[in-house]
């Protein structure tokens, strides 16, 4: 039992007549999520003396963090010559100028510290000869504000960074006697009057037990919601639950129809074949045997970033040139590769190509296809963490108490497409940089306020409502028409007439959702109540993020309009805002500018200019 915990059953308020007992635990700082952000945020925050608490719904080393593979961006320079400021250049480019600039400075600057904390923690990244941190290339990672040739700034342990990081973190946060709250499942956040966020409401899934988690500081590190998509290299846990439950608070959710496509998941299985594989030296071939990226990216090629590469690729197989009896895909080639290069700095997917293409990568290419990877939007932050709304004009506006890192977070650093590697070092530079926040802003141990007397209502309704939802229409038959029409409607290229498809069929199988079927009414490691409010979080995601693309007519970073083929920055050049309300089921879209200035003097905002690679 938590030591912090009030004592069971301290509150027992009912729903249609059913009794949910809960348990009351109060904490300084409740982390929501256990991948490489929240992490390093319970982390931080138990290091400065907070009362710390995370909750996750999967076992922490479990958290999708495990599968990134190629490594984490920082200007440590070990193999070449290399500067924060072309790292932020990149970074700025990269976003094709949708990014907040002061927040990549905090990003690009704070990297190379971040880097070495893990270090020092005991990640046990690949080395140099000369015993330093291995460095590799990524996409769109270069020196010289864009000048020079390829950077090798992808700090990487083999192609298992995720995996090392994570396990690293999660030890060093017992050392610090964070607590940790495990296959708890978040429902909702509990909101004051006054818009403050003061606590979640969870679901113990080992026991049934519903649990009440008072916090001055909620942080939502919930990650991404790829599981919106039918193919894409995220976990199935992916469903984006913060996210959710962010727009059932009224806030909204950021960029939404920023959604990556990876080029090199595996065709029919989805799974990652990192960036890393053409970072050492990897290339792609259409079924000319061609090496087609030549032309789309004269100097970059293969190494483009990841929003022209998978362009490039979808065009290749729509014109005709892709590979396979169905020539829908295309090959990756890493057998020209020394096999003690792959041995040693590409285990990973050298066990995945065989197990998942059944491919021996020393000897043939692999069969690839762009597939949803990462999302760009999330929950509109500053870059302390601090979650962000507009009200009344204010377009900057915090919401008291609640706090976003990681892929659940919008900062925005990533504006409309992210550089491969950015996303490892995003989690630990907000993950610490949120920790540092609260461990200036609250005071460890004060006390709490009351509590609203409907602070648990939202939660148990939610909850109650699904787990006797007897309709006719099973949680899984929604989730795979969700997922088709997402994949073929919000796809690589879209259109206005596919997007206006794509947001009519999303609202038909949103009102379907009213008519849903749950078999079991347990409470007990119920997967099918689970499913379904994961299907929930995710359905009114995928509203948002079809409507944000329809709305947007020009084309920039990952959302590609063949419609409006240029980036317009006189009317785009802003983050769309959308807030979606779950009774009516209606989307509401509005936009904050994107903060054209830097957060130091030591660097200069970085013009728009046309993105070439
Ligand atoms: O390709 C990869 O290894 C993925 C890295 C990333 O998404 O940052």
């Amino acid at each position: 039992m938590a030591k912090n915990e009030k004592g069971d059953g301290a509150a027992a308020p009912g729903v249609n007549g059913r009794a949910y007992p809960l348990t009351d635990h109060a904490y300084d700082v409740v982390v929501v999520g256990a991948g490489g952000a929240g992490l390093r945020a319970t982390l931080g925050c138990a290091q400065a003396g907070l009362r710390t608490a995370c909750v996750t719904k999967v076992f922490p080393t479990r958290s999708h963090t495990v599968a990134a593979q190629g490594g984490i961006a920082a200007s440590l320079g070990n193999m070449g010559p290399d500067d924060w400021r072309w790292h932020m250049f990149d970074t700025v480019k990269g976003a094709d100028w949708l990014g907040d600039q002061d927040a990549i400075e905090y990003l690009c600057r704070n990297a190379p510290e971040a880097v070495y904390e893990l270090e020092h923690f005991g990640v046990p990244f690949s080395r140099t000869e000369d015993g330093r941190i291995y460095q590799r290339p990524f996409g769109g990672m270069t020196t010289d504000f864009g000048e020079g040739p390829p950077a090798q700034r992808t700090c990487a342990a083999a192609d298992r960074t995720g995996h090392a990081m994570l396990h690293t973190l999660y030890g060093q946060s017992l050392r610090y006697s964070a607590e940790f709250f495990i296959e708890y499942f978040a429902i909702d956040l509990i909101m004051d009057e006054e818009g403050a966020c003061r606590g979640v409401v969870a679901l113990n899934l080992d026991d049934g037990s519903m649990h009440r988690f008072r916090a001055h500081k909620v942080i939502l590190a919930t990650g991404g919601y790829g599981r919106a998509y039918f193919s894409c290299t995220s976990a199935h846990t992916c469903t984006g639950d913060g996210n959710a439950m962010v727009l059932r608070a009224g806030l909204p959710l950021q960029d939404m129809e920023f959604v990556q496509f990876h080029p090199t998941g595996i065709y029919g299985a989805g799974v990652l074949i990192t960036e890393g594989s053409r970072g050492e030296g990897g290339y792609l071939t259409n079924s000319e045997g061609e090496r087609f990226m030549e032309r789309y990216a004269p100097h970059a090629k293969d190494l483009a970033s990841r929003d022209v590469v998978s362009r490039s690729m979808t065009v290749e197989i729509q014109e005709g040139r892709g590979v396979g009896p169905e020539k829908d895909h295309i090959y990756l080639h890493l057998d020209h590769l020394d096999p003690d290069v792959l041995a040693e700095r590409l285990p990973g997917i050298t066990e995945s190509a065989k197990i998942f293409a059944g491919v021996d990568l020393t000897k043939e290419p692999i069969p690839v296809i762009p597939t949803v990877h990462y999302n760009m939007g999330g929950i509109a932050t500053n870059f302390h963490g601090e979650v962000m709304t507009a009200v009344d004009g204010d377009a900057d506006r915090k919401v008291p108490g609640l706090m976003a890192i990681g892929e659940a977070a919008s900062v925005s650093v990533h504006g409309a497409n992210r550089l491969g590697s950015n996303s490892l070092i995003d989690l630990v530079v907000f993950g610490r940089a949120a920790g540092l926040r609260c461990a200036e802003t609250v005071e460890a141990g004060s006390s709490h306020p009351e509590l609203p007397s409907d602070a648990s209502d939202l939660a148990l309704a939610r909850l109650d409502r699904f787990r006797h939802a007897d309709g006719g229409t099973p949680t899984a038959e929604l989730r795979l028409r969700m997922q088709r029409a997402m994949q073929s409607n919000c796809a690589v290229f879209r259109t206005g007439d596919v997007l206006a498809k794509g947001k009519s069929l999303i609202q038909d199988i949103w009102s379907a959702s009213k008519d849903i079927k749950v078999t079991d009414r347990s409470l007990i490691w119920n997967t099918d109540l689970i499913e379904t409010l994961e299907y929930d979080n995710l359905i009114c995601q995928a509203a948002v993020t079809v409507a944000g693309a329809v709305v947007r007519t020009e084309s920039r970073g990952a959302h590609a309009r063949e419609d409006y083929p240029d980036r317009d920055d006189q009317n785009w050049m802003k983050h769309t805002l959308a807030w979606a309300d779950d009774d009516t089921q209606k989307v509401r879209i509005d936009y904050r500018p994107v903060h054209t200035y830097t957060m130091t003097n030591d660097v200069s905002y970085i013009e728009p200019k046309a993105r070439v690679y």
